[in-house]
């Protein structure tokens, strides 16, 4: 578990000097990043059930939307890069649309932030390790 955490990380490292190398970052918060995991540490707490339920503030909301955006910057254990890259964008978009306050985006988000829609081609799960 230990190996694989560093391993992660490192990847994360190499993943993000190469996207901040190649494109401008367009929110230059923090330069670690926020990693797959730390998204799920928060989902799991509960997260984004405010914006389900429509009680989420604007700065939760803004969070979301930065969670969505480190998605993408990360790497599955499991499953191709294209079905990552189209999971994590939807979530972006739903996110977005959160924020923005557009019609129907709360369903959009429910839809993108289902865990298993994710998880099943994505998430190794501890019973069946590789
Ligand atoms: C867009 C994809 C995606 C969505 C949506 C998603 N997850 Fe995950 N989740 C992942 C991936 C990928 C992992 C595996 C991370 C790893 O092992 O590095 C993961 C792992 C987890 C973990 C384990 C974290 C750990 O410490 O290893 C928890 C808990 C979790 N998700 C909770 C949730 C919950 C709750 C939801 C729904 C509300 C959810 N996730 C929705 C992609 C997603």
């Amino acid at each position: 578990m230990l190996r694989k955490i560093t391993l992660g990380v490192a990847l994360m490292a190499m993943v993000t000097m190469i996207t901040t190398g190649t494109q401008a970052d367009h929110h230059g918060d923090s330069k670690k990043g926020t990693s797959i995991e730390d998204v799920m540490h928060a989902l799991k707490d509960g997260f984004h059930k405010k914006i389900l339920d429509g009680s989420a503030t604007d700065e939760e909301k803004a969070q979301m939307l930065d969670f969505a955006k480190a998605l993408p910057k990360g790497t599955p254990p499991k499953g191709s890069k294209s079905s990552w890259k189209k999971l994590t964008k939807k979530l972006v978009v739903a996110s977005k649309a959160v924020v923005a306050g557009k019609d129907g985006a709360i369903e959009a988000f429910g839809e993108a932030i289902n865990c298993k829609t994710c998880h099943t081609p994505h998430k190794v799960y501890p019973p069946e390790k590789q």
